[in-house]
C-alpha cells in the first residue's frame, strides 16, 4: 500500500542513516554519525556536578533520591576520557545480524531496526523478543544465541527477532502521537508475517510486556504462546480490603506490600514520562551523563544488584540518547491508553518470576510475585515459575535460566504436551 496516512519521520532529524523507502527488509549496519558521538563525549568532559548533602548515605540510602554525586562524576570522566563508541558499535554489528525495515500501514509508517537471527533448524519456532525501557534489543544480547543455536540438539531452536521499539536505539522515533502498544504490536506482526513467520511465539518485558499482550489479544490466531518475565497486576479493592482484614495470604500481602511501595516511592520517572515527557526530554537530551544518572537510579533500584560497568551503563543511555530522549520515555503515555482496552488473553500464556533479594529497599524485592489467581484473572495462564534472583532484567543477569523457561514453555507448546 502506497498511500500513506501520516509519514512518521523526518529523515532529516535522524542523526543515523535509515533506509525509509525499504518496504521489505534489507540488511543494516549500524552506524552512528561521529559528530553525535563526539558532541556525547564533549559534553560529559563539560559535566557539571550536582551539589549533594553531606550527610552521605543517611539521606540517600539505597540511592533513594538519585546516584550519588561520586558515582555520576566517575561515569562523566569515564565517558569523556576512556568510552570507545566505535569499538562497541564494530561489536554491535559483528554480534548479530542487523536487518531494518519501514513497515506501511494504513495509519502511517513505523520504521524498525532489527535483530534477526534465524537457526540452522529450519523447523525452529519463530520467537519475537520484546524489550522495555531503559533497554534496547541489547538486552537480549546473552540470550539470543543460545536461543537460535542450542548446544543441546533435543532443545526447542528459534528464529529470534529481537527489535528496537520505535524510538529506542536505531528505530527511529515516531513524529505523531499514537504509537503505543496496539500500534507497535501490529506492526510487529507484519514485520513477522513479511519474513515469513505466520504463526510464532512472544516475549515481552516492560514496556514490551504491554505490547505483547496487546499482540496476544490482536492476534490470537497468529501468537502461539506468550512468556513474559515481568507482570504487574493492580490489586482490586477486594484484595486491599481483605488485606486490610489480615485475610490476604503471606504472598499476596507481601506483594501488595511490594507494589504499594514501588508505586508510592519509586516510580515517580514513571510518573514524570506520562506527564511531562517533553520536559524531561529536554534536559535529559541536552545531558547525555544527566540521561544515564536518571536510568541509572531506576536499574539500580531494580536489577538485583547487578554490577553495571561503566561500558555498559553508556552503551544503554547512548542507544536511547541517539533517537532522541522524547520518544522513548513518551511511551508511558502512549501506554496508559492501549492497556485499559484488553480483554483477557486466550494464548496460552507462561508467567516467568524473578526474585529482587539485593533490592535496596526491602518490601521491593517480592515485586515480581503476582500470585498466580490474580495472573489468572487477566490471561490463560499455563505455565509459572519463580526464581530466587533475577531482578528486572533477568536476561542479563540470569541469562541460562531464562533461556531455559523459554525453551520449556515454547516447546511443550510445540510438542503438544501443554496446551
Ligand atoms: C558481543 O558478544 C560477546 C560474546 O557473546 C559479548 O561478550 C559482548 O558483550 C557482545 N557485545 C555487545 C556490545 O553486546
Ligand atoms: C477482585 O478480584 C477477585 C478475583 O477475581 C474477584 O472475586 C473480586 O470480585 C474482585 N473485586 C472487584 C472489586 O472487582
Ligand atoms: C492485622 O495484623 C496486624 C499485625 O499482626 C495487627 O496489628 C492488626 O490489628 C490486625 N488487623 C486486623 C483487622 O485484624
Amino acid at each position: 500500500m502506497a498511500l500513506l496516512a501520516i509519514s512518521l519521520v523526518n529523515a532529516q532529524d535522524l542523526n543515523f542513516p535509515f533506509p525509509l523507502d525499504a518496504t521489505t527488509p534489507v540488511p543494516y549496519t549500524l552506524s552512528l554519525d561521529k559528530a553525535i558521538v563526539d558532541e556525547a563525549v564533549l559534553k560529559a568532559s563539560l559535566y557539571r556536578p550536582s551539589i549533594d548533602l553531606l550527610d552521605g548515605d543517611t539521606s540517600n540510602a539505597g540511592w533513594l533520591e538519585g546516584p550519588p554525586q561520586q558515582d555520576m562524576a566517575a561515569l562523566a570522566k569515564y565517558w569523556a576520557e576512556n568510552y570507545d563508541w566505535a569499538r562497541i558499535q564494530d561489536e554491535i554489528n559483528s554480534n548479530f545480524s542487523h536487518y531494518a525495515v519501514n513497515i506501511q500501514s494504513s495509519d502511517g509508517d513505523v520504521p524498525i531496526h532489527f535483530v534477526h537471527e534465524r537457526s540452522d533448524v529450519e523447523d525452529a519456532l519463530p520467537l519475537l523478543i520484546l524489550h522495555g525501557w531503559p533497554s534496547t534489543h541489547l538486552e537480549w544480547s546473552h540470550v539470543i544465541n543460545p536461543l537460535a543455536s542450542p548446544e543441546d540438539p533435543t532443545a526447542q531452536a528459534f528464529h529470534v527477532v529481537a527489535p528496537d521499539l520505535p524510538g529506542f536505539g536505531f528505530s527511529p522515533a515516531p513524529t505523531s502521537s499514537g504509537l503505543g502498544p496496539r500500534r507497535m504490536g501490529e506492526a510487529f506482526h507484519q514485520l513477522m508475517v513479511q519474513l515469513g513467520y505466520e504463526k510464532y511465539g512472544v516475549v515481552g518485558t516492560d514496556i514490551g510486556y504491554l505490547v505483547g499482550l496487546s499482540m496476544s489479544d490482536q492476534f490470537p490466531d497468529n501468537v502461539v504462546g506468550y512468556l513474559s518475565d515481568f507482570w504487574i497486576v493492580q490489586p482490586n479493592s477486594t484484595d486491599l480490603e481483605r488485606n486490610a482484614q489480615n485475610q490476604t495470604t503471606e504472598e499476596e500481602a507481601l506483594y501488595i506490600a511490594a507494589f504499594t511501595e514501588w508505586f508510592g516511592q519509586h516510580s515517580s520517572y514513571s510518573t514524570v514520562h506520562q506527564q511531562a515527557p517533553l520536559a524531561i526530554a529536554q534536559a535529559l537530551t541536552d545531558s547525555p551523563v544527566g540521561f544515564a544518572g536518571w536510568m541509572w537510579h531506576l536499574m539500580h533500584a531494580i536489577s538485583d544488584g547487578y554490577d553495571y560497568s561503566f561500558d555498559e551503563l553508556i552503551t544503554d543511555a547512548m542507544m536511547l540518547w541517539i533517537p532522541g530522549v522524547y520518544a522513548n520515555v513518551r511511551v508511558y503515555k502512549e501506554m496508559l491508553k492501549d492497556t485499559s482496552e484488553l480483554s483477557f488473553v486466550t494464548v496460552p500464556t507462561a508467567a516467568t518470576q524473578w526474585g529482587i533479594p539485593n533490592a535496596p529497599f526491602e518490601p521491593v524485592r517480592n515485586f515480581n510475585n503476582v500470585p498466580r489467581e490474580w495472573l489468572q484473572r487477566s490471561v490463560n495462564l499455563v505455565y509459572l515459575s519463580r526464581h530466587e534472583t533475577g531482578g528486572h532484567f533477568p536476561a542479563i543477569n540470569e541469562p541460562e535460566l531464562w533461556v531455559g523457561d523459554v525453551r520449556e514453555f515454547f516447546g511443550s507448546l510445540v510438542d503438544g504436551s501443554l496446551q
